[in-house]
């Protein structure tokens, strides 16, 4: 696969060619490998004939395409996704002498049902054997998929959470060995409903700024998202090994943007530590038909590695955070001369010389009034090769004097390699009301065709792709109105 086109992300990961969604099997190693195994058609750029792609990282952001991992046996079949746990202390069976064996749970999907397998790897984690006894779980299902598998300590047992897709309920299952699965418990009809449940995920999460922990079940939604399509919900709550409490009935989403679907967090981060996770930057409405198939050869990208906690935010309890994590790698550049920016002005930045064509800009506006706030922000990132900025990515947010700050993205401009498709749509939303300290920030990382944004430190965030004709190469950020003594300040790195 060749990563020079136009619409190529640099630092998210995308497959070598053809399709590719649902991150898989992530887990880091002992020696601080980052494992990607990816949903994989390797013969077209629409779903179908589905594998376990794979990759690897040491940073999250440079990735080494590896040999693809697993295979469907016979034709027709499909290897679903799941997850992978590294069986340190053997509970299987299948490695003898090592501690770094590693055994991936999958769903294999058959015309006939969907029966969940597993296949353990001696050599950590590149090639897989199946096992002979498969499959591990039958229910006699067509909908029943996506085992995620953690190590629950205080029980000592392996525990699966997994969709019964149709029924609106996530399943939960425990084991001693991988092998044996005891049915616990179901949670179920929570929240948002959509048309599936799919892609749960269960997983220990701290509570910012406390040494309070708690537990994040994770349900991917597809279709019937509100804005279409594909979304994810969460329940923060708690876990006693059998059973999933969540803190309160509410309905979470975690993106306000509409390219974020099937996030899996990482096997072998320490429990006492904030997750870190992956999700598939696309969406069902339109994941095969977006141009980089008969432009590129190519379909799909990640979204950025994130960290996540939970907050209690201003008015949001229990708000699942989430913040890049570490982008000191991709900095080659700091590309903001400092003190150059000041409220009431237009900081302009031409990042056409960054060979990865990435950039990293964090803004952040301080000494808000709490009252009669007031002014605008905004962002532009445009294309170097032409003086106007018809062709643009945009954002934005109103400091209202009254009601919480609005931000806006609008993705209609850095469409025209992909108009005229209904589901497309260009404009998302959100709000987040202002901190008592005054502050606001805005981070955002945008990667050739993909853009992550990230509000107030993470309470809010989106995922949008994009599909520009020109690379857009320069930044603009102006603020105008604000109130007096409000200051602002913004780094850009490439
Ligand atoms: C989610 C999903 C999963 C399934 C996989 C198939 O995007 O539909 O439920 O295992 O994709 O590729």
């Amino acid at each position: 696969g060749s990563y020079t086109g136009t619409l190529r992300p640099q630092v998210h990961f995308s497959p070598p060619r053809e399709f590719m969604n649902d991150p898989n099997g992530m887990f880091k190693d002992a020696k601080g490998v980052w494992h990607l195994y990816y949903q994989y058609n390797p013969t077209d750029t629409v779903a179908g004939n589905q594998h376990w792609g794979h990759a690897t990282s040491k940073d999250l952001y440079h990735w080494v395409n590896q040999p693809i991992a697993l295979f469907p046996d016979k034709k027709g079949d499909g290897i679903f996704s799941g997850s992978a746990v590294i069986d340190v202390n053997n509970t299987s069976g299948f490695f003898t002498d090592q501690k770094d064996g590693v055994v991936a749970i999958y769903t294999l999907n058959t015309d006939q049902e969907q029966t969940q397998e597993i296949a353990y790897s001696k050599d950590g984690g590149y090639s897989f054997t199946k096992y002979a006894n498969n499959p591990v779980i039958s229910i006699n299902s067509t909908q029943f998929r996506d085992p995620k598998v953690i190590w629950h300590a205080p029980t000592s047992r392996w525990v699966m959470v997994i969709a019964y897709v149709q029924e609106y309920s996530i399943g939960i299952y425990t084991s001693p060995n991988l092998k044996d699965w005891t049915h616990a418990s179901n949670f179920s009809h929570r929240g948002l409903l959509g048309l599936q449940y799919e892609c749960p995920n269960l997983v220990p999460i701290p509570m910012q700024g406390t040494t309070e922990q708690f537990h994040l079940l994770a349900i991917s939604v597809n279709p019937g998202a509100p804005l279409g399509g594909s979304t994810t919900q969460y329940f923060p709550g708690h876990f006693n090994g059998t059973h999933f409490t969540p803190v309160d009935d509410a309905a979470r989403l975690a993106d306000f943007g509409k390219d974020n679907y099937a996030g899996q967090f990482f096997f072998g981060t320490p429990d006492n530590e904030p997750p870190v996770g992956i999700a598939w930057a696309s969406n069902w409405e339109y994941s095969q038909v977006v141009p980089t198939g008969p432009l590129e050869d190519w379909r799909s990208s990640m979204a950025l590695p994130r960290v996540y906690e939970l907050a209690n935010a201003t008015r949001r309890p229990f708000q699942l955070i989430s913040k890049p994590y570490d982008l000191t790698p991709l900095h080659t550049s700091q590309l903001v001369p400092p003190n150059s920016p000041t409220a009431n002005a237009t900081v302009r930045v031409d990042y056409s010389h960054i060979p990865s064509g990435a950039l990293h800009f964090r803004a952040s506006i301080s000494h808000i009034p709490t009252a009669n706030a007031a002014g605008t922000a905004n962002f532009t990132i445009y294309s170097s090769s032409f003086s106007s900025t018809d062709e643009s990515l945009r954002g934005g947010f109103f400091l209202a004097a009254s009601a919480d700050t609005l931000f806006w993205l609008d993705r209609s401009r850095a469409a025209r390699r992909f108009p005229d498709n209904p589901f497309f749509t260009d404009k998302f939303s959100t709000s987040t009301p202002i901190r008592d300290s005054g502050v606001w920030s805005l981070e955002a990382v945008f990667d050739r065709s993909i853009l992550d944004v990230f509000l107030d430190d993470g309470v809010q965030t989106a995922t949008l792709t994009c599909f520009p004709d020109a690379r857009l190469d320069v930044l603009e950020w102006a603020t105008e109105g604000l109130n007096e003594g409000v200051e602002v300040s913004v780094e850009a790195w490439g």
